[in-house]
Order: C-alpha cells, then structure tokens, then sequence
C-alpha cells in the first residue's frame, strides 16, 4: 500500500491515498472547490465563487467543525448527545463510528425526511422533537432535549455534549481552515463573503480571519425572513432576546444581515441547477440569491458558503417542483382561455393524428411529434406567433418545446400534464379541422 504521508507527517493530498475517512475533511491543504457562477449571474463585474462544502466527505459544511469538536472533547467512555438539524449530525455520526463512540442526536422532527434515514441509517437512535426548524430556546425542542441529558443527575455522568451553539472550537475550525483556504484561492482579491446565520460558526470565522487579511472584506450574513421557514441548518437572529443568541456570534465582523424569503431561496437552488448545472441545498440558493442583488450594484470578487449538496432536500424540492407544475398548468390554461380566439395564438397537439382524431382540445392543430418530417415541419411555422404544446401527459410536447425554441421560436409553451390534466378538469373537447392546419402554417393570416 502507498504510504498516505509525505516525509514532513503531512497527509499526501496528490495520491489522495488516507488511512482513515477523517483525513478527508477540508484543511487549506486539502481545500473545498470554489467554483465561479456563469449562467445565473449576468454581471462580469461581480464574480461568484460558489465554496461547495458537499466536498468535505460526508457532505456539508459541518464536517470541519465537529473534527475540530470531536478533538477537543473530553469523552471518557460517556455518550456524545447534540442536537442538530442533520448535517452535524451526520458529520458526528460518521466520525464517531470511526473511532467507536457511542452517540445520540436530537433533531427537530420537521428537518427532511432523508436526512432522518441517513441518520438511521448510519446506525443513530434518533432522538425527535416537535419543535421549529429554527431553533429558539437552548432549553426546548432539540437543543432542550440534549440539555436536559447533559444537565439532568440521572443522565449526566452518561452524556457529553460538544454543544456548536456555544463551542469556540466551532469557530476556530472555520478560522483555520475555511477562512485561509479562501484568502489562498481567491489570491487574495475576495471583497465580499457572503453566508448564512446558523450556529454563527462559519460567520464568525471565517469573517475574523478574512478581516485580519484585509479589513475592508465586506462580511454579509443572511438570515430567513421568519422563524417559520423551512431552511434547516439557518436560523432568524433578528429580534432575539440577547440571551438567545448563539454566544459564538462574533457581531463584530459582520457588515451587514440580509432577509431572505423561502421562495427566492429555493428558486434561486433550482435557477443555479438548471442555468450552472451545481446542484445546492436550499440554503446555498438563500446565499447567493442575495450575493446576486448585491451583483446588480457592486463590482469585485465574492465567495459565498455552499453547505451541502441537493440530495438530502429530494423531499422539500419535491413539494416545490409539484407546486411549480401546477402553477405552470394553470398558466397553461389561462394563456389558452385568454388567447383562443387570437390570430396570433396557436394551440399545437403534437400527438399522432389517430390521437388526435380520438379527442382534441378545440381549436388545436396537429403536427406529429413522432413524424420524421416533424422538425421541418416546425420550420414552416410563424415565428412571431405564441405557441401552446400539448399531448398526452406532457412529456412529449415538453421535448417539442425545446426543440422550437432550438429553431428560434420566441414564445412557445408546455401544458404540464398534457391532455389528461385538460380532461380531468372537466372541459370539452372537439375534432381538428383542415383550416386549422393552414392557421398554423400562417397561410390563412
Ligand atoms: C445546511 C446548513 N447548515 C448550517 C448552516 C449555518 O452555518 P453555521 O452553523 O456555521 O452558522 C447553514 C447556513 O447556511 C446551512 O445551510
């Protein structure tokens, strides 16, 4: 086997050969990609870097500090209790399982659904509370159940927190090792960071040892706009009483906090996935949402804190993606009842003429998707005409979609959930009629 360090001890970060899981969390050595945003951001004067913490190896942010924690933990045969909204505690559970720790997480029972299993998975007696995803109180919810073991007579010889709201340890992990690996890949020229308020450790840190760099690095904290959101891993600071705080908070080094609604968060997760190809954790699409305002303002190069990957949140996009269709089918059927007795509307069934012949949406005209003559077809067709797709269920006037916009064609829509979606509204239906076809093709105009 290679040996996994150089002659110094260090660990070889060419070979990427380690002995152990742990040696994989980001170190300036090792540093987490910085990736430069293009698609989503319009302003070349304002560059991105997008720090995705999913590379760290159990994927987020948290695994730099609870290695910090882990160390400098007096454990002594008890079991190591922490609340969590996940990422921690899927950071402690793995590096508890490498090095044989018995552990206990309390998480608030609205966190997703996988970030559960993964736990389980990982082998976690699950502690849930039925408190917010934003923690207030250190002594209800999640943080009160860890509390009450630490603090309780019975239990509290048995138990051993390493407690992230209330941790230095947190915040030196982000002053050793976030902080640095960013003033060394941005060479320096970073203006502005940009993160979110959650235990406060990667602000503080992270803004500490950049403003030690250079002192007019604007440090930018985001927080949602209500404590009822549904960003885990964030947490609304404004407004607490100052015993609420997390203590790591170091207020000295932030310039600004920023307010950020759910939906501009995960908008923004899903517009930097389909304009970039980076799939983000909803609280990345808090980030650089507002690192994007700040884009139509500013000039200079900012960073902003990736904390994880899009995995763990398949069940909160879901509940977005399915609000999405619907809307977007409404909007179908509006733009159709709006439209359908404009000159310069067309309804465009893409299905094969028996389908359409079987029922139809009045007024509609038929071009074969499944025709090999079907893009030549499209080809004929008026370019400054609004164009409505539909088939079946959806899918292949999605596809037809594309490939108009592909030939140029500026104003052309899918109606998500096709002809079904249409009938089970109730509404009629009748054939296609020869005119139709020449309406299509402009002929008629
Ligand atoms: C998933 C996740 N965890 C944690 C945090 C907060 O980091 P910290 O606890 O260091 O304040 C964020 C911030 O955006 C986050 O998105």
């Amino acid at each position: 086997m290679a040996d996994t360090t150089k002659q110094t001890g260090e660990l070889d970060h060419t070979l990427r050969v380690y002995s152990d899981i742990t040696q994989l969390i980001a170190s300036p050595e090792n540093p987490t990609p910085i990736v430069r945003v293009n698609g989503i951001n319009p302003n070349k004067d304002f560059e991105i870097y997008l720090k995705l913490e999913k590379y760290n190896p159990f994927g987020s942010v948290k695994d730099r500090i609870v290695n910090e924690m882990m160390k400098g933990l007096e454990i002594g045969g008890r079991t190591v209790a922490e609340p969590s909204s996940g990422n921690t505690g899927i950071a402690l559970a793995c590096i508890a399982n490498a090095l044989g720790v018995p552990i206990q997480i309390a998480v608030p029972e609205g966190i997703p659904e996988e970030k559960k299993i993964f736990l389980r998975f990982l082998g976690v007696d699950l502690m849930e509370a039925d408190d917010a995803l934003c923690p207030i109180f250190p002594t209800e919810g999640a943080r009160g159940m860890v509390t009450s073991l630490i603090d309780n007579p019975a239990s509290k010889d048995t138990y051993v927190s390493p407690n992230q709201y209330e941790n230095e340890l947190n915040v030196q992990a982000h002053y050793r090792t976030t902080g640095p690996e960013i003033w060394k890949q941005t060479h320096g020229k970073i203006k502005y960071f940009f993160a979110a308020l959650g235990t406060c450790g990667t602000i503080s840190g992270v803004g500490k040892y950049l403003k030690e760099q250079n002192p007019d690095i604007k440090i930018i904290a985001v927080e949602p706009d209500s404590k009822d959101h549904r960003l885990p891993g964030m947490k609304r600071i404004t407004g607490l009483d100052e015993d609420l705080i997390p203590t790591i908070l170091d207020r000295s080094v932030l310039d600004d906090i920023v307010t950020i609604t759910d939906d501009d968060a995960y908008g923004t997760a899903m517009e930097i996935a389909r304009k970039d190809g980076i799939m983000v954790g909803p609280t990345t699409g808090a980030i650089l949402h507002v690192a994007l305002n700040f884009a139509k303002s500013h000039s200079g190069l900012a960073v902003v804190i990736s904390p994880d990957d899009a995995f763990k949140y398949a069940s909160f996009y879901k509940d977005v993606l399915d609000a999405e269709s619907k809307r977007l089918k409404e909007e179908a059927y509006a733009m159709l009842e709006a439209n359908k007795d404009s000159r310069n509307f067309v309804l465009l069934d893409v299905r094969t003429p028996e389908e359409f012949a079987d029922g139809n949406i009045d007024t509609a005209v038929n071009l074969d998707y499944s025709s090999p003559t079907f893009r030549d077809e499209l080809k004929n067709l008026d370019k400054n005409k609004t164009y409505l797709l539909y088939c079946e269920s959806g899918e292949r006037s999605g596809i037809s979609t594309h490939i108009m916009k592909d030939l140029g064609f500026g104003d052309v829509h899918n109606m998500r959930g096709g002809i079904i979606a249409w009938r089970m509204r109730g509404i009629g239906e009748t054939q296609a009629t020869e005119e139709n076809l020449d309406k299509v093709a402009g002929k008629t105009d």
